[in-house]
């Protein structure tokens, strides 16, 4: 059993590299403004390049894993980690720097939903839950790790760089780490290299038979071929609806406008200096990390949906009072500190449902043959989700004040738990092609484990 610990550990190694690289940018962009005295244009094009990338990484890569594999997909992506974080480090210039950040956005968008995948796919149903959201717990640590590490170098004079190229180290851990890794015995199987998957399952998933497990996958498979076409077929539509939704409503519902956010609200709640800002960040990063830790701990045990509701209605009430917070004129007394308790119960309520659940469900719900490209489609969505906010959230403070904003992302996440009652499956305990089955008996995934 240890073996697949190690095996998970390694892998969500993409996961630190996602979190570290969409978080050092806060830190690093308030130099290299500086630096180059850049217009608030260039400062928008630098932030958003990651993203773009991860868009594109997400989009144009869902065949990749299906052809190549899961293991070749993440030893791509932790060359482009690597060569990207160089490449910032060494960049001359604001087009070259804009050029390796969007390099990484690539990595992050093909990481992002390659590793949950590949570890969905070699962990034994019991502890899939734990495994697969070792990935979220390891954004979590990237985030704080990134905060953290420009907390430090802020004492020093083009730290920027530093910033960046610290990115290297774990991106060429997680290289050499999949080299020495198996392949997917999934993806094994549906390629036909039988004998290789026979040895993956006999260290993975000692004390049972492979012949058993690969007879329960290979009966997944009775089709040749896949194309794009298979994503659309009705009886994967159910599914494919699924991985959208949850992606939209953790976008939606404002989690990295909070995060971004968090600061002002504690400068608005009367916490004054830049330093206090900061450590305000690292807490609520903390907080992320501390209750991503809980979920891990929850999600075998309790399953999937339970957290899914319990967290959303925490963040429901949070946001609500957060937007009674900015509704009032001013903080004082005792409603400073419900200000900042509501940010972090927003975070610690995150952190148990949509945080990890959204990744965990889209590497759980599609049909082996074409689970890397709809995974890909629900990352793209992710990330597009995330886009839109992102470009939106000031409009929409505009608009509808920060009050009328954060009350909105209550609605969302209302309709979140509405939605997830009615559509979203609960996947404990299953292995994956029990959840396979169920879908293709045209039964859609309502129901299954009830
Ligand atoms: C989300 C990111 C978010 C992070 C925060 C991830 O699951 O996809 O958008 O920044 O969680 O922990």
């Amino acid at each position: 059993m240890l073996i697949i610990y190690v095996i998970a550990f390694v892998a969500a190694l993409a996961g630190l590299l996602f979190g570290y690289d969409t978080g050092v940018i806060s830190g690093a962009i308030l130099f290299i403004k500086d630096q180059f005295n850049l217009t608030s244009v260039l400062v928008e094009r630098v932030v958003s390049s990651v993203l773009l990338g991860a868009v594109i990484g997400a989009a144009f890569s869902g065949s990749m894993a299906d052809k190549l594999g899961r293991r070749r997909s993440i030893v791509i992506t932790a060359l482009l980690f690597s060569l990207g974080a160089v490449g910032c480090a060494f960049s001359p210039t604001i087009p070259i720097l804009v050029c390796f950040r969007f390099l990484i956005g690539l990595a992050i968008g093909v990481a992002s939903y390659v590793a949950p995948l590949y570890i969905s796919e070699i962990s034994p149903p019991d502890v899939r839950g734990a495994l697969v959201s070792l990935n979220q717990l390891m954004i979590t640590c990237g985030i704080v790790v990134s905060y953290l590490v420009a907390y430090a170098l802020t004492l020093g004079q083009n730290e920027w760089r530093w910033m960046f190229g610290l990115g290297a180290a774990p991106a060429i851990i997680l290289l050499i780490g999949m080299i020495f890794l198996p392949e997917s015995p999934r993806w094994l199987i549906s390629r036909g290299l039988i004998d290789r998957a026979r040895a993956v399952l006999a260290k993975t998933n000692k004390g049972k038979n492979p012949d058993v497990e690969i007879e329960n996958i290979s009966k997944t498979l009775t089709e040749k071929g896949c194309c794009w076409r298979e994503v659309f077929q009705p009886w994967v539509r159910p599914a494919l609806l699924v991985g959208i939704a949850l992606a939209f409503f953790q976008q939606a519902t404002g989690i990295n406008t909070i995060i971004y956010y968090a600061p002002t609200i504690f400068e608005f709640a009367g916490f004054g200096s830049h330093r206090v800002a900061i450590l305000a960040t690292i807490g609520v990063g903390t907080v992320n990390v501390l209750m991503t830790i809980v979920a891990i701990w929850l999600l075998d045990k309790i399953g999937r949906k339970p957290l899914l509701y319990i967290g959303m209605a925490g963040m429901t009430i949070s946001l609500a009072i957060l937007g009674i917070a900015f509704y009032l004129p001013s903080l004082s007394g005792i409603l400073k500190w419900i200000a900042v308790g509501s940010v972090l119960f927003y975070i610690a309520s995150f952190a148990i449902s949509l945080g990890p659940i959204f990744w965990l469900m889209i590497a759980e719900i599609y049909p082996l043959k074409i689970r890397g490209r709809a995974m890909s489609l629900a990352t793209l969505a992710n990330w597009g989700f995330n886009m839109i906010v992102a470009a939106s959230f000031l409009t929409l403070t505009d608009k509808l004040g920060k009050a009328g904003t954060f009350w909105l992302f209550a609605v969302i996440c209302v309709v979140g738990i509405i939605y997830s009652y009615f559509f979203v499956p609960e996947t404990k305990g299953l292995t994956l092609e029990q959840i396979e089955e169920h879908l293709h008996s045209g039964k859609g995934l309502y129901k299954l484990g009830a």
